[in-house]
């Protein structure tokens, strides 16, 4: 390849590339031969797409990590709704409405229409090799395009419409626009908006005190859990609005509802003494959510 710069040699490119036309094959340019102007594929400009690729990337992760996804509402599985698929599948969701594409043609709605026109888009380039370049000088892919946008526009105006009419004849609304309007009534008469009800936490009364000893002596731990808020067993804060002194008595000595065990005894032979017990349920008994 020419590295000398020979003014007089004749150069003929192929097409608008910068690749010499030769015979046969194209050969491999040699970039040298273009100071400034080119640069090799590998390792010079892969280098540069996988730098601009890692920079989106770090944003990208800056960016999920700033703002965490937000949980939604709770699935309410009582709920009546009209299952739809995001707006860039209404099309295809529409088309599987058709007899055709359905029923005992289902294999041919999901995959045989829809395999045959994304492949053939990706054999485009196979299929349509003309020469021409403008839209208008390649009727067959010209129409084909125009006939599947129009197609796609068609079907998922007619998927909305279609979901809008069912809407309306049920008399549904769809929970998020429900609980939007909600949400704008509350705002409107001046209440807090927050859609997750907030519970109030309970605090632990007389966090101090020695019966908290008792309560990790005796077991009660492993089950109602260090915080009190409760594990394989419920929680016990505020449990003094339910049950007074006498009955968490009984309750540790005869178990509770057959799911709680008796714990007396374990707790007797873990060292935890009689008067420790009592003041443990005292100390229960005054757990409760007002003070
Ligand atoms: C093996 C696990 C386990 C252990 C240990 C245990 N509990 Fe329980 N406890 C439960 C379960 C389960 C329930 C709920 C029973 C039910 O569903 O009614 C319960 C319920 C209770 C209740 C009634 C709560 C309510 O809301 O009505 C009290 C009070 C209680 N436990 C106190 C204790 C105390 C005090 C100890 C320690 C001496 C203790 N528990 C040890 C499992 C346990």
């Amino acid at each position: 390849m020419a590295h000398k710069d020979n003014s007089k040699e004749k150069i003929v490119y192929v097409g608008d590339s910068r690749v010499r036309k030769g015979s046969g094959f194209i050969t491999p340019p040699d970039y040298t031969a273009y100071p400034g102007k080119s640069e090799a594929f590998i390792p010079n400009f892969l280098l540069k797409e996988w730098m601009v690729g890692v920079v989106v990337l770090v944003g990208f992760l800056v960016l999920t990590i700033a703002e965490p996804a937000p949980l939604g509402y709770p699935a309410n599985p009582t709920a009546s709704v009209i299952p739809m698929p995001d707006w860039y599948f209404l099309f295809l969701y529409q088309f599987l409405k058709y007899p055709y594409a359905s029923g005992d043609y289902v294999v041919l709605g999901t995959l045989g229409i829809p395999g045959v026109a994304f492949g053939s888009l990706l054999l485009a380039p196979f299929l349509d090799r003309g020469k021409e370049r403008r839209f208008y000088k390649r009727p067959i892919a010209s129409s084909l395009m125009f006939l599947s946008l129009a197609s796609i526009v068609y079907l998922t105006n007619f998927a909305w419409t279609h979901y809008q009419e069912e809407l309306k004849a049920t008399g549904q609304v769809p929970e998020h626009i429900q609980r939007e309007e909600e949400a704008r009534e509350k705002r409107e008469q001046g209440l807090p908006t927050s859609n997750a009800p907030k519970q109030q936490e309970v605090a632990i009364v007389d966090k101090d005190d020695p019966a908290m000893e008792t309560y990790k002596k005796a077991t009660c731990v492993s089950c109602h859990a260090a915080d009190l808020k409760g594990a394989a067993g419920p929680s016990l804060r505020g449990v003094g609005d339910k049950h007074g002194k006498e009955e968490i008595m009984s309750i540790i000595k005869e178990g509770y509802n057959g799911k709680m065990p008796a714990v007396y005894d374990t707790a007797i032979s873990a060292g935890v003494t009689d008067e420790e017990l009592d003041h443990l349920a005292e100390w229960l008994a005054k757990q409760k959510t007002e003070q």
